[in-house]
């Protein structure tokens, strides 16, 4: 039996849940997705009391039953380890395995995802239901791979059970070695918090003022989580991978504290993401200017394609979401769900897998709808999956060999995200910057990459970028701060905000003046900088070019070049500073570094990419409306140029050259009207 290759076809898939459903429903359900071209299910990530309804004691019958009538419709299956969801007499008979507050109460049974990582106990139980179903299903013909557990730190991100202080301690004497480099590494002379015992040691508990851990042991943490997660999903991608190598292995989620480019590199065939658009809805921030709502989900889908240039949306959301006791969310307004449908194979799924097949009657869930209501009638979500099933059909195999394509890179790292998250003297700042920029780019229909700077990041890995915008990179290595020399001088051009380059990967600051390490590169000092707060709003800056004048935000350092060849490009308008230098570009090499001292707005996103010529949309012959968003993707033979219209009214296009509209096969040339939430994708032959 071969693997199952992500990268040879587009399908179109549903979650699954027959164990919530009488026995009669399910040959009608599976007819149904078939005459909608929906070719796989996803089954059973929650499914463990199924399994083993007690300890030790394993039935497969019902899901053996459903794999019969999988294997007759011919639906591919991929079975989730039910790994989330402990049953009620192992956390009952062994509370080892939850996880606690940091207070040290336990999570109790009653909702999903109250277990630790680290305990023993708990990897013993996974294993062996782990070992078991893929014992028992490994030689099913319509098996295709493996879901391991369910949205890794969902829910919560946070462990403080017993086995999590012991083996924090562990982890920490394996980073550390000796007691004398931990103490170093965590400042403990500060406030006499030298530890001269490993027994010392634990995660962050309560201190005077509740949750203050000393930021370093705060930064560590994050990086024992993570870990943790690594190790946990290790036991069961090691199982998977002996008994079943014909199977590919991934898991599902984007949470914090966890490296997923690692968990996936080390322990999956490819990541999968659970996509709901329409959580911009909740999330959205009601002062934000100019908020791109449900087209956000791109850029959070362009960080999934970081980790796997193609991927799986294993929960794809199919209409309104919400829980009896939280989260209302509208349904999808007609042509969004197959919008959003586009949107994630746009950014690189080639699978697509709706969340879920049927709104649930009962549980926490009854109001996170799937494609058919309770009832089970015909309904227009359905209808519009279905148009997705067949539309997918038709257009695969041109579609599924390209990978998406971009010259711009927004810049992350798991270092700043995680110190970022205690440190609101930076933290906060990366979110913005990033998503403001991300607003700029896209509206001008720039296609953008996310890029994790690892310390395994190449040179040609951003090499492949002609410009990379890291905003707020506080903790940066004398390595990276290297390496991005070495872009720079190549040709690239780089462009950071406030707080960069001052601390190491500790969390130390560098007895530098700022910006630290990265002052080489920018060939600039900052003389000194401030917090905006309080009763003085935000001075405004200048550019020198043309006398625009834009806000600062949050954040204001004064620069002061040190190279000659560093050119001012925008100064400050108000306060003590003005007329100092807020924006700088320096020369180095072939490349140019350039350094904004605030938090990035998309005004000032735009203004400084009107001074970046060469950066521009992909298709000179297309004239979008900014309510457009254009995804490339390509490959030798071809590129495919994807157009998503996210707003209700219809949008008005001009494409000067003929192109190929591959859902119609039909010449594309001159004005054309794109109507609400519809797509649009031209192919352009090489
Ligand atoms: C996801 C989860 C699903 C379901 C869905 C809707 O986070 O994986 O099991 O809970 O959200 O709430």
């Amino acid at each position: 039996m071969s693997k199952f290759q992500l990268n040879e076809q587009l399908s179109l898939g549903v979650c699954y849940y027959p164990e919530q459903w009488p026995q009669h429903l399910w040959a009608d359900d599976m007819r149904r997705m078939k005459e909608m071209d929906i070719s796989v299910i996803r089954i059973a990530e929650f499914a463990w009391s199924v399994f083993e309804p007690l300890e030790g004691q394993f039935s497969f019958e019902l899901f053996d039953n459903v794999l019969q009538l999988a294997k007759e419709n011919d639906l591919k299956v991929i079975i989730g380890t039910p790994t989330a969801t402990p049953p009620a007499w192992l956390t009952e008979k062994y509370p080892q395995v939850l996880n606690a507050t940091i207070e040290g109460h336990l999570l109790q049974h009653g909702l999903r995802r109250h277990t630790n990582y680290t305990s023993t106990t708990y990897h013993q139980f996974c294993s062996i239901i782990t070992t078991k179903l893929v014992e028992h299903y490994h030689t099913h013909p319509n098996v295709i791979g493996w879901q391991i557990d369910n949205e890794f730190n969902c829910e919560i991100g946070e462990f403080y059970s017993e086995s999590d202080h012991i083996a924090f301690r562990q982890w920490v004497e394996s980073r550390y070695v000796t007691l004398e480099t931990l103490n170093e590494a965590w400042g403990t002379t500060f406030w006499s918090q030298t530890y001269s015992s490993w027994d010392q040691v634990y995660l962050p508990r309560l201190v005077p003022g509740g949750r203050q851990p000393n930021p370093h042991l705060a930064l560590d943490e994050k990086r024992f989580i993570s870990d943790s997660v690594l190790a946990f999903a290790r036991i069961q991608a090691d199982i998977i991978a002996e008994l079943a190598p014909h199977h590919f292995i991934t898991t599902n989620g984007l949470f914090g504290h966890l490296n997923s480019h690692q968990l996936t590199n080390e322990l999956l065939d490819f990541f999968s993401y659970d996509s709901y658009p329409q959580f911009s809805t909740i999330f959205q921030d009601p002062n934000e200017e100019n908020p791109l709502a449900d087209r956000s989900w791109s850029q959070t889908l362009s960080a999934v394609r970081s980790i796997s240039s193609k991927f799986c949306i294993m929960e794809q959301q199919a209409g309104p979401g919400g829980w009896v006791n939280k989260m209302d969310m509208p349904s999808p307004r007609p042509g969004q769900l197959r919008l959003w449908s586009y949107q994630s194979i746009a950014h690189g799924a080639n699978m697509v897998v709706y969340f879920r097949w049927r709104t649930a009657t009962f549980g926490q869930e009854i109001y996170w709808h799937g494609l058919n209501d309770y009832s089970n009638k015909p309904n227009r979500r359905l209808a519009e999956a279905a148009k997705v099933g067949h539309e997918l059909q038709f257009i695969s195999d041109v579609l599924a060999p390209t990978t998406y394509e971009a010259n711009v890179a927004i810049m992350r790292d798991y270092n700043n995200e995680w110190d970022g998250e205690y440190d609101v003297w930076h933290g906060p700042y990366g979110w913005t910057s990033g998503k403001e920029w991300y607003k700029a780019l896209t509206r001008k229909h720039i296609p953008t990459d996310i890029v994790y700077m690892e310390e395994s990041t190449t040179l040609e890995k951003l090499q492949k970028y002609q410009l990379i915008i890291y905003p707020h990179p506080a903790i940066m290595s004398a390595a990276t701060a290297s390496l991005l020399e070495q872009y720079v001088e190549l040709g690239g051009e780089i462009i950071f905000g406030c707080r960069t380059g001052y601390k190491d990967t500790r969390g130390h600051c560098y007895m530098l003046p700022f910006p630290g390490v990265a002052s080489k590169l920018t060939g600039i000092e900052l003389e000194e900088y401030t917090v905006v707060k309080g009763t003085r709003s935000a001075p405004s800056i200048k550019f020198i070019g043309n006398d625009n004048t834009m806000a600062t935000q949050h954040f204001n350092e004064i620069i002061e070049p040190i190279s000659d060849n560093v050119e001012i490009l925008a100064t400050y308008e108000d306060d003590y500073y003005a007329g100092k230098p807020a924006l700088t570009r320096h020369a180095f090499g072939k490349g140019q570094a350039w350094y904004y001292g605030s938090v990035f707005s998309e005004q000032v996103a735009n203004e400084i990419l009107s001074l970046l010529p060469d950066v521009h949309s992909p298709a000179s012959w297309l004239h979008l409306p900014t309510e457009v968003e254009l995804a490339v993707r390509g490959n030798d033979s071809r590129r495919i140029y994807i157009l998503l219209n996210y707003s209700e009214q219809p949008m008005s296009i001009q494409i000067d050259e003929s192109k190929l509209n591959l859902l119609t096969n039909e010449a594309m040339v001159g004005k054309v009207e794109l109507q609400g939430y519809d797509v649009l994708l031209l192919v352009e032959e090489k």
